[in-house]
């Protein structure tokens, strides 16, 4: 697991939006897999500003998304469909079909199917090249929760009671909605789908982090901590901002590791 440690929040967003532009570039054509929640902004903003300033290309791009409330309308402002087009799609010149998130609402019955072909679509596509994180207070990746297995597959999840406090008060509470009525079930992409993805960078910002960030990075291997499967796959980045990281006990090393490869880089 590659561990990189950025001053603050803009410098990670812009570091993450630089490595999306490489591989859009070196393979315009790339599936990625993308993230929603506040950590992603900045990198939507990044993103955007180089496809106005520099032309950045997505008109191959095949994206899709990690997870989506269940039971909301896909027109509803907390949707996260709602968040990718008002941050990304609507910015940039993706073929709308080629956007896949899961629709949060499909009927009950249907569900275990649809799932099924939300996963044989990214087959379909060759896989993920490269997919997004961020991470929950509690280490879940997507909305895999503490429990979920290393082997999990798309589906319909119960969110956790923590998750559903974070993220009403992030999103829902701005709009008036009370807490009772915020979703408390989604649709997500397993820790088995995210894992197939060739490359896979996680991003976290913020001192509300940094006690999860040093439990998956340095702590055991355990379902309770979803992102701790990281571990486990062999082409991981986890961009940090100083915050975040400061719970680390190899910080040091982390921060010497960097400047080292910057050495070898310039030679
Ligand atoms: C949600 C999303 C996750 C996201 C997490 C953290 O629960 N399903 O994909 O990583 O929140 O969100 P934030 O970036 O707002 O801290």
């Amino acid at each position: 697991m590659e561990v990189i440690i950025k001053p603050n929040y803009e410098e990670l967003s812009k570091y993450a939006a630089e490595i999306i532009s490489r591989q859009i570039q070196e393979k315009p054509n790339s599936v990625l897999g993308l993230a929603t929640g506040s950590t992603p902004e900045g990198l939507y903003k990044e993103i955007v500003r180089m496809r106005k300033e520099k032309a950045l290309d997505f008109s191959k791009i095949v994206t899709f998304n990690l997870d989506e409330y269940y039971g909301l309308a896909i027109d509803s402002k907390q949707s996260y469909a709602c968040f990718m087009h008002e941050n990304l799609f609507k910015h940039i010149n993706i073929n709308q079909e080629n956007a896949h998130i899961p629709d949060g609402k499909i009927p009950l019955q249907e569900i275990e199917n649809y799932c099924r072909q939300y996963e044989n679509k990214i087959k379909e596509n060759r896989g993920i090249d490269l997919q997004i994180l961020g991470i929950g207070i509690d280490g879940h990746i997507g909305f895999n929760e503490p429990g979920s297995s290393l082997y999990s597959r798309t589906r319909l999840v119960v969110l956790d009671k923590t998750t559903i406090d974070t993220n009403w008060e992030k999103f829902f509470k701005k709009d008036g909605i009370a807490k009772e009525n915020a979703s408390s079930f989604a649709i997500t992409m397993g820790i088995g789908t995210i894992f197939e993805a060739g490359r896979i960078l996680l991003m976290a910002s913020g001192k509300s982090k940094a006690d999860i960030v040093a439990k998956f990075i340095e702590g055991p291997v355990t379902s309770q901590v979803p992102a701790s499967f990281l571990q486990l796959h062999p082409n991981v980045s986890v961009i940090l901002d100083e915050d975040a990281a400061s719970k680390l006990q190899r910080y040091e090393h982390y921060k010497y590791s960097m400047g080292e490869r910057k050495k070898l880089e310039r030679k």
